[in-house]
């Protein structure tokens, strides 16, 4: 049975951006595709876990229908009882196997499957693939997440050594053999201190990148019967047999071969248009070691010179904020998530991103976009707007949108989503109208809580108080939370 691992060990499911249809719709678009929007889309997960994915999209979509599927009984019944409790009528939930499952002819607009490919068995992996090319509407997209060679071989040696540790230990219990499996990781590493070869380095690192997280990840990840990477160019062999063709990847910016030196680009160059020898060679390059890629049926043209006519209905957002002094030497743009700073780029791109950021996580058109660096600025011409945009979005500063559903900056009703009220109030990650599952403050929480199904923000601000939240972290809690997208416009 494939779901016995995960009644033993359950997974928890949390909304991941990258399967947010807004974004699918806008990638697939830009390539030519006439995809549905989201606001009346059908759109399935195979391998939905407990739901936290689609629970999301279910509640900001309700014109839209979705489904989900998973082998696990356990996962099923949580995400119907979430979902029935906050009264989403358009999800629907299937406790079956993939392989006894039939999709054909259903017309989804997207179908998503993260964290299934690499860990299941051929058989599993082979009807994932038939179920997307079947289950497609003409235009539609499927996003598949896997691990990749050649950078998951240096994983594999954790996952090898914390195998044997969990294998000695003996028994089912998924925690003591998780315990055993990093206690023997532990044990090898510190063997290998003070030597300076490659393999205590890997593990060393491999143990650091453990610190935080969650145990059902390590669990299935490291431990789990199935967990079988593959080159990008094997993934894409099985996708074709099946009728499938590339698409994109879901996070752009790792297509781009930016900051690769002159003889990796000439390499490139050779390979001319051929986009999957091309993506192949550049996870040579990056030794990269999981892809989110994005497919769609072989019988469309997709067009790689982006479409101009759609990128003006698209909206642009970045969580990008100028975080210096104006000048060139030394302007730097702060990422509000992660905190992390990245020097500004020259010249006008930095003020179109600048432009961008001020719209706040609505973000906006290119031509208001265009309008407010213009205003700021003196006279930006479109064409410099349009090539600023793509170099952004290729380069992972901005993010691209079928539509922009949250509130601006000054918003004064402040209204989450109730999914996002009930993680809030459970603890844990919460999720933002951008899709993303975040790690808030207790006092940010207690604002997200506060909010109940939309309230003046002097009702939030007060009702956040009581909760025992100071004034003044209040006020930066809710201008945090907008800019992070977290209200509904
Ligand atoms: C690692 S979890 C990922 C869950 C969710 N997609 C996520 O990203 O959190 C893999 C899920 O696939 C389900 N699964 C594994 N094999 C399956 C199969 N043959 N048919 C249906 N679901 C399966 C498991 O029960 C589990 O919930």
């Amino acid at each position: 049975m494939h779901d016995a691992a995960y009644t033993r060990k359950p997974y928890k499911t949390y909304a991941r951006k990258e399967c947010d249809p807004s974004r699918l719709g806008a990638i697939a678009r830009l390539y030519g595709l006439e995809t549905a929007l989201p606001s009346a889309c059908r759109m399935a997960e195979l391998g939905c876990g407990s739901g936290g994915n689609l629970i999301p999209l279910a509640e900001r979509y309700p014109e839209s229908s979705f489904l989900g599927i998973d082998a696990a009984q356990g996962h099923i019944d949580e995400a119907r009882a979430m979902s029935e409790s906050l009264g989403l009528g358009n999800i629907e939930w299937v406790c079956a196997d993939l392989v006894h499952y039939a999709l054909d002819r259903a017309g989804f607009d997207y179908i998503v499957a993260h964290g299934l490919f690499s860990w299941v068995p051929q058989d599993v992996q082979r009807r994932l693939l038939q179920l997307c090319k079947r289950g497609l509407a003409p235009h539609g997209v499927a996003l598949i997440s896997y691990n990749t060679l050649p950078g998951w071989r240096q994983r594999g040696a954790a996952r090898d050594i914390m195998q044997v540790g969990a294998a000695l230990v003996g028994g089912l219990d998924p925690d003591e053999q998780l315990n055993a499996g990093l206690a023997m990781l532990r044990v090898v590493a510190s063997e290998r201190v003070g030597t300076s070869d490659l393999y205590g380095s890997y593990l060393r690192e491999m143990l650091a990148r453990f610190e935080g997280s969650e145990s059902s990840y390590l669990f299935h990840e490291f431990l789990e019967e199935h967990n079988n990477p593959c080159l990008f160019s094997a993934f894409m062999e099985r996708a074709q047999q099946e009728g499938l063709q590339f698409l994109s990847e879901a996070k752009v910016s790792l297509m781009s071969s930016e900051g690769l030196g002159s003889d990796a680009q000439k390499a490139l160059a050779q390979l001319g248009e051929d986009i999957v020898a091309r993506e192949q060679v550049l996870d040579l390059f990056r030794n990269r070691m999981f892809r989110e890629t994005m497919l769609c049926d072989e019988r469309h043209a997709v067009r790689r010179d982006l479409k101009a006519s759609v990128f003006k209905e698209l909206f642009f957002r970045t969580t990008f904020r100028r975080a210096r002094g104006d000048d060139e030497s030394s302007a730097c743009f702060r990422e509000l998530v992660s905190g992390r700073e990245l020097p500004a780029p020259t010249g006008m791109v930095s003020d179109i991103l600048a432009a961008a950021g001020s719209f706040g996580a609505p973000g906006a058109r290119p031509a208001d976009i265009q309008a407010h660096a213009s205003a700021a600025t003196g006279q930006v011409s479109h064409a410099d707007l349009v090539a600023a945009l793509i170099t952004l979005w290729r380069a992972g500063f901005v993010e691209i949108s079928c539509d922009n559903q949250m509130a601006a900056p000054d918003a004064q009703v402040l209204r989450p989503l109730q999914f996002s009220v009930r993680q809030a109030e459970q603890g844990g990650l919460v999720t933002s109208l951008r899709h993303e599952a975040l790690e808030l403050s207790h006092e940010e929480r207690e604002i997200v809580a506060a909010c109940s199904t939309g309230e003046e923000r002097a009702v939030v601000a007060s009702v956040a108080q009581k909760r025992g939240v100071s004034e003044d972290r209040v006020l930066d809690g809710i201008s945090r939370l907008c800019e992070l997208g977290f209200f509904w416009a």
